[in-house]
């Protein structure tokens, strides 16, 4: 029998509402603006990304590709090949001072967004609320949307530094709250966590019996001698966080897709079935790379974080130097987070005016939740001339102090 013609589906039937309901990235229109600006020639400088402007060294490229011409082309153990995870499971161990089980506690993925995704997905509920630091990462709050649960913005305060304290993290727990993500160092405001913000969130955590989802993406990119402290380091906290971590930034190996979590087993353990079920195993080969990068020499790393430091210093500068501009020295990751809300415009129509009068494309910091307005990021990870003629171009439009 069939569908009276009248009552037939429409292709717009079949979306899922949980995946309709989210709100597009606002970063999305200039991104799109911006390509369509390149398209018609006009010479835009791109600074939107998050990609280290460095090729992977070589060691591991050819480490990937030994691997790929021994036949080390077929599926893999899901959650990673023993070679891998133990190489993992040591840094954590001698970098981090992580103890995380190298077959139970531990799962390889394509890209730390995919760890993230997967343990969401596992672990988060409708009925869930998860708070998450504001201004944050673009994918958190739509991740736990997908999963059902409720992302709890927590506005962090621009005039104090977007300093994390017990108060502010108090004042956001709500009966439903179940875990807290945290980012050190942080994208988009380059803030690193110090000891005294990793103890309040730790306290909260055990307080209200909150798992903590520790992104630590940009451990390695630190300057003016700051050190990273892993959240699952602090007392009592090995048993209910989750640390995110992998390959992308501080390897220059965004496109190899190779990122991991790691936590304690009985959580792991739900998070490798969502793996298993979904992406089989991250590239075989590509994991050969990644044992390379993490057992290689790390020389490369400080190399590229003196190149970032000398652009930061260079963008922080000039940038403060443009009339209603401040823009502080970040302590980690590679982007600029400039404070602009003394020109009077919202993040979007800045952004906007930058991209079609100074031919720069930055991200608006709303885009980071409403904690991050007035403020615009800005990638330094790119070319020295090129950011110098950035910064140039945004004092021409907006003019200099
Ligand atoms: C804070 C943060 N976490 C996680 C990721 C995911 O990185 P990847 O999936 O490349 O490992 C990024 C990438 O931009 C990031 O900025």
């Amino acid at each position: 029998m069939s569908v009276p013609a009248q009552t037939r589906r429409t292709p717009a039937d079949f979306l899922a509402a949980r995946v309709r309901n989210l709100a597009p990235s606002p970063t999305l229109a200039v991104s799109d603006r911006a390509r369509a600006l390149k398209a018609q020639g006009v010479d835009v400088i791109d600074l939107g990304g998050g990609d280290p402007d460095f090729i992977t060294p070589e060691h591991i490229r050819r480490a990937a590709v030994d691997a790929m011409n021994a036949g080390d082309t077929h599926y893999v153990a899901s959650p990673g090949t023993p070679a891998f995870r133990q190489a993992i499971a040591e840094k954590l161990r001698t970098e981090n001072g992580i103890e995380a089980d190298p077959a139970k506690g531990i799962v390889v993925t394509p890209g730390a967004k995919a760890a993230l995704f997967e343990a969401i997905l596992a672990l988060v509920e409708p009925g869930v609320d998860i708070l998450v630091l504001e201004p944050a990462w673009v994918s958190y709050g739509p991740m736990i949307e997908i999963a059902g649960g409720r992302a709890v913005g927590v506005a962090l305060d621009p005039d104090d530094n977007f300093r994390v304290t017990r108060d502010i993290l108090e004042a956001a727990v709500t009966p439903e709250t179940r875990g807290i993500l945290i980012n050190s160092p942080n994208n988009p405001t380059g803030r690193v966590l110090a000891a005294d913000e990793l103890v309040a969130v730790a306290d909260l955590a055990r307080e209200h019996d909150l798992l903590v989802y520790a992104d630590e993406m940009y451990e390695k990119i630190l300057y003016d001698g700051l050190t990273h402290t892993s959240m699952a380091t602090l007392p009592g906290m090995a048993d209910r966080t989750l640390t995110f971590n992998g390959l992308s930034k501080a390897y220059a190996m965004t496109g190899w897709r190779l990122g991991y979590v790691a936590g304690p087993p009985v959580l792991i353990e739900e998070i490798a079935k969502v793996h298993s079920h979904s992406v089989t195993c991250a590239t075989s080969f590509a994991q050969a790379g990644g044992v390379a990068a993490l057992t290689g020499p790390q020389a490369f790393i400080g190399e590229m974080v003196r190149a970032w430091d000398r652009r930061r210093r260079m963008v922080a500068e000039g940038l403060s130097a443009i009339k209603g501009i401040t823009c502080p020295l970040v302590e980690g990751a590679f982007y600029a987070f400039f404070d602009a809300r003394e020109t009077g415009m919202d993040s979007m129509a800045l952004s906007d005016l930058l991209l079609r009068e100074a031919h720069v494309a930055g991200t608006p910091g709303v885009a980071f939740g409403p904690a991050g307005e007035g403020h615009i990021r800005l990638s330094f990870a790119t070319g020295d001339e090129l950011l110098e003629r950035a910064v140039q171009r945004i004092g021409d439009v907006l003019g200099r102090r």
